[in-house]
């Protein structure tokens, strides 16, 4: 019999708290910012599913391909009994794992879209009458507690999420990502690399507005959440490279000067003509950088595949 489980770790009033706490300080600073946590409403989980069927949105297809050739030998180097995954979405994916891992007892998607969790967890227990889903509503950037289950573990973090976190937040992740690992467990690790400007550009502003739309979703939800006012057309989806930090930044541009109230918050926000809010960056890697870091959050690298274009990595580590 399979069973599911639903653990907010992060109940309403705390997740609104944090809502408040991080548009008051991203807005009140120069330049302005706001995390990229605050795109994943039920819309926002939805757009970035669009997102990923794009024909400029690559990721999403080179990773897939790295899961069908590779799967046999990850369910055979880990034996995994649980899979843990971080920022899990609508699991889609991961689903060529699961059916890989014939030992699998549970499976533990995190993510704080409880939508995105919700129907991610209904499609797969309709499909497997023996997994035991433990889903948990948490952000992946906190302490988090894990349920008993039985190792070995497997800890998965796919999409080129990781590519979302400044430098700094990186490593304290990848920390907190070691200090869940016993012995004989692991993690699978999908890493976004270096490439062509033009074809990442293209890959966060399509020519169908889709991901435009996803940017000025966080408008929506902050509009929604905080009885804001923010006009969402009056804001441009910028996405650029930049070179030097091998990130794409996403941001929103305020067209003309604007005046924004955010009721909740007793907060007026000006923007000048021009002015921008960075939502998100996307940092691409290498094999070596991939390397150096997880070492340096006490982990080491025993695999590293990339698809047959090589435009995306996953790797397999170890806890040192
Ligand atoms: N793994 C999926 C989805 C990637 S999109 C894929 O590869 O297609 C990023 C996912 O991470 C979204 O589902 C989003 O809701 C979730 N997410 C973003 N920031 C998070 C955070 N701080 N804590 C938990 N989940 C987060
Ligand atoms: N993890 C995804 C990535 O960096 C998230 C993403 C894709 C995204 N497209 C986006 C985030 C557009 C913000 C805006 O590829």
């Amino acid at each position: 019999m399979s069973t599911f489980q639903l653990t907010r770790t992060l109940p309403d009033d705390a997740m609104a708290a944090a809502l408040r706490a991080d548009v008051m300080h991203g807005l009140t600073r120069t330049p302005k910012e706001l995390p990229p946590k605050w795109f994943y409403d039920a819309r926002g989980s939805e757009l970035f599913e669009e997102i990923t069927r794009l024909p400029e949105y690559y990721p999403t297809r080179a990773e897939r391909e790295i899961l069908v050739a590779r799967s046999a030998r990850i369910a055979a180097e880990t034996g995994a009994r649980t899979l843990v995954e971080l920022g899990s979405g609508s699991s889609e994916k991961t689903r060529h794992i699961l059916d890989a891992l014939t030992e699998l007892h549970s499976y533990v998607p995190v993510d704080v879209s409880e939508s995105a969790l919700t129907g991610a967890a209904e499609a797969l227990l309709a499909e497997r009458p023996e997994l035991h889903v433990h889903a948990l509503i948490a952000d992946f950037t906190r302490s988090l507690t894990l349920p008993e289950t039985p190792g070995p573990r497997l800890v998965a973090f796919l999409g080129g999420t990781i590519g979302n976190l400044l430098p700094g937040e990186r490593q304290a992740f990848l920390r907190s990502v070691r200090a869940m690992l016993s012995p004989g467990d692991a993690l699978l690790l999908g890493t976004d690399l270096v490439k062509e400007e033009a074809v990442l550009v293209a890959a966060y502003d399509d020519a169908a507005g889709v991901t435009a739309e996803f940017n000025r979703n966080v408008l929506a939800v902050i509009n929604r959440e905080l009885g804001a006012d923010f006009p969402l057309d009056d804001f441009a989806h910028v996405a650029l490279w930049n070179a030097e930090e091998e990130w794409i930044e996403m941001r929103l541009r305020a067209r003309d000067a604007v005046t924004v109230k955010i009721r909740e918050l007793d907060l007026v926000v000006s923007f000048v003509a021009g002015e921008e809010i960075r939502t998100e960056v996307s940092a691409k890697f290498r094999q070596e950088g991939v390397r150096a870091e997880l070492a340096e959050a006490g982990l080491k690298m025993s695999e590293w595949w990339t698809d047959a274009a090589g435009r995306f990595a996953l790797s397999l580590s170890t806890a040192v």
